[in-house]
């Protein structure tokens, strides 16, 4: 164990609101780092359906919680009913934590551009951002977080690409003039002298078709990313390693964004390491 409070006399709440919500990893990595960490608490999932969300929130004061995590069909809904909204949410436009501060009142942050920036450190600690051009597959709700993360982390250049394009389009007006739009069946030749590329769309999932994308183009030394964890190893990442590339799976983004929520709950900065990616993994 380490960090042990000696004289502990909280019990911490904190939990998962989503709806259906059991399917959720994130109660079992907060309880493996809760006993890790010697922290007497618990971490819940809780059911809460769109409609409920208001009320859900508003009573986590009154029961004694630190806060809560937020997943699909939560995330954009939140945004009106926590009290401050961190800046880099209201940018992404969706909220993942929720933390009950001291008064009772709600702070919404969003940290999967941090989980996503993070787990490329984790593959590579010299990652840059500016190292050259990014290419972005994908311009739904998870294209806006890795999107906002590159923007933060200083990318200068990002090729974005949407099977409908004007979903590509609003997003490069909304978030700067770093992103550069392209066509969807121009993707294969985006990859020439970028450093990386990142995959946000659905394809490569279980139960979807895996991504086309021919990667002759792609340079020997960029770094393939993925947000799909379920499969770990998707085609697009599978003939990447057949290429020597270096690839980051989507598990490294989901596991590094509880990171900053536990310490928002607990107050201890937890760690990803091998054996939580294994007990995590494990469940997939
Ligand atoms: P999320 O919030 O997980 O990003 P989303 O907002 O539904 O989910 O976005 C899914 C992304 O996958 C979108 O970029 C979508 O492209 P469209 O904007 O054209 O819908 C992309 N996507 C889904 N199915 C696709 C397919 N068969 N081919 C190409 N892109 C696809």
């Amino acid at each position: 164990m380490i960090g042990v409070m000696p004289h502990q006399t909280k019990y911490f709440l904190a939990g998962v609101m989503g709806y259906p919500v059991m399917h959720s990893r994130s109660p079992k990595l907060h309880n493996y780092w809760l006993q890790l960490h010697g922290i007497e608490g618990h971490y819940a999932p809780i059911a809460v359906r769109p409609e409920g969300l208001e009320k859900a929130l508003r009573a986590l004061a009154p029961l004694g919680y630190c806060g809560v995590n937020l997943t699909l069909p939560l995330k954009e809904s939140a945004l009106p009913f926590v009290d401050r909204v961190d800046p880099l949410a209201r940018q992404i436009g969706a909220i993942n934590c929720v933390v009950v501060a001291e008064d009772g009142t709600l702070d919404g942050y969003n940290y999967d551009a941090y989980g996503f920036i993070a787990s490329l450190r984790e593959a590579d600690p010299h990652w840059q951002a500016n190292s050259g051009p990014a290419v972005v597959l994908g311009a739904g709700g998870a294209a806006r977080a890795i999107l906002a993360g590159l923007i933060r982390e200083g990318a200068k250049e990002i090729r974005l690409a949407n099977r409908t394009k004007e979903r590509a389009t609003a997003l490069a007006l909304e978030f700067g003039s770093e992103i550069e739009v392209h066509d969807w069946n121009e993707r294969s030749g985006l990859l020439a002298g970028a450093a990386m590329v990142v995959n946000t769309t659905s394809m490569g999932m279980i139960g979807q078709p895996p991504l086309e994308i021919a990667l002759d183009k792609l340079e020997a030394n960029a770094l393939v990313a993925e947000i799909v964890y379920a499969p770990l190893e998707t085609d697009l990442l599978r003939r990447a390693k057949l290429r020597r590339n270096s690839t980051v799976d989507g598990l490294g983004m989901l596991l590094h964004q509880a990171r900053p929520a536990f310490r928002h709950f607990f107050g201890a900065m937890p760690e990803v390491t091998p054996a939580v990616r294994s007990l995590i993994s494990a469940t997939l």
